[in-house]
């Protein structure tokens, strides 16, 4: 894989018209995602409408249901053709699995499967109070990402600097999909922990996901180019 084949660019967009610009500026880029603003705004169709220009789809929608419905839905996702989906490990082991099922019985797709172990706004507090969860969170971070991996997903989104000990708990090839990504540390915005993409890729993230950076800089093609000589 070609190190630039690493980065994911979040299409944070409300619409396909106005990430234009930006895609424009980014001719090398492999990888999208569409989240639910996208996904909600223009319908199933922009999963199509990427894939025929040439993109591979991180479809960033986050399911959580019960086994059957996630399983139909999962093979509805990749009928569209995307690539990369998924699924809060709290939806349980038979959910997972399911998830698991549709994507090998869906014919010439081997999509990457994914858990969601904790939102990157949760913290111990919202886990103990709100979500009944006792244990400290990194425990939790760790034992989700396992129970990702026992299901049969291919690895978990987390933050860069739960790479490393995910990797080490899980598997070097249990993949690792890092939002939380900064150039520079000054411009985080609501992002509590960021790392640059060198730090991402030293941590052992495969892929790395990186919206504003890219989607909110005067000049995309320039950033691209800097986070190219932090990878190359
Ligand atoms: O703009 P920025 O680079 O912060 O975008 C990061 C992207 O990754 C957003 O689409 C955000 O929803 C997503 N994400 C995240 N943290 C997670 C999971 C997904 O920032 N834990």
């Amino acid at each position: 894989m070609k190190p630039m084949d690493k980065i994911i660019l979040a299409l944070d967009f409300p619409n396909l018209a106005a990430a234009e610009q930006c895609l424009a500026q980014l001719p090398e880029l492999t990888w999208v995602k569409v989240g639910m603003e996208l996904f909600y705004s223009e319908g199933p169709q922009i999963v199509r409408t990427l894939k025929d220009r040439g993109y591979k789809v991180f479809l960033d929608l986050k399911l959580h249901d019960i086994p059957n419905t996630v399983y139909s839905a999962t093979k509805s996702l990749l009928g569209l053709g995307a690539d990369m989906l998924n699924y809060h490990v709290a939806g349980g082991r038979a959910m997972l699995a399911a998830a698991v099922q549709a994507g090998t019985e869906t014919p010439g797709k081997r999509p990457i499967l994914l858990g969601v172990t904790q939102l990157t706004s949760t913290d111990q507090v919202t886990l103990e109070k709100e979500i009944g969860i006792t244990r400290p969170l990194g425990e939790v971070v760790l034992a989700y990402a396992q129970l990702a991996k026992e299901s049969g997903l291919h690895g978990v989104v987390c933050s860069a600097l739960e790479s490393r000990a995910i990797k080490d708990h899980c598997g070097a090839e249990f993949i690792t999909v890092t939002p939380g990504i900064r150039l520079a540390a000054e411009d985080a915005q609501d992002q509590k922990r960021v790392v640059t993409p060198k730090q991402a890729s030293a941590s052992g993230s495969d892929f790395l996901v990186i919206g504003r950076p890219l989607t909110k800089a005067a000049e995309p093609a320039a950033v691209w180019e800097e986070i190219k000589k932090q990878l190359l």
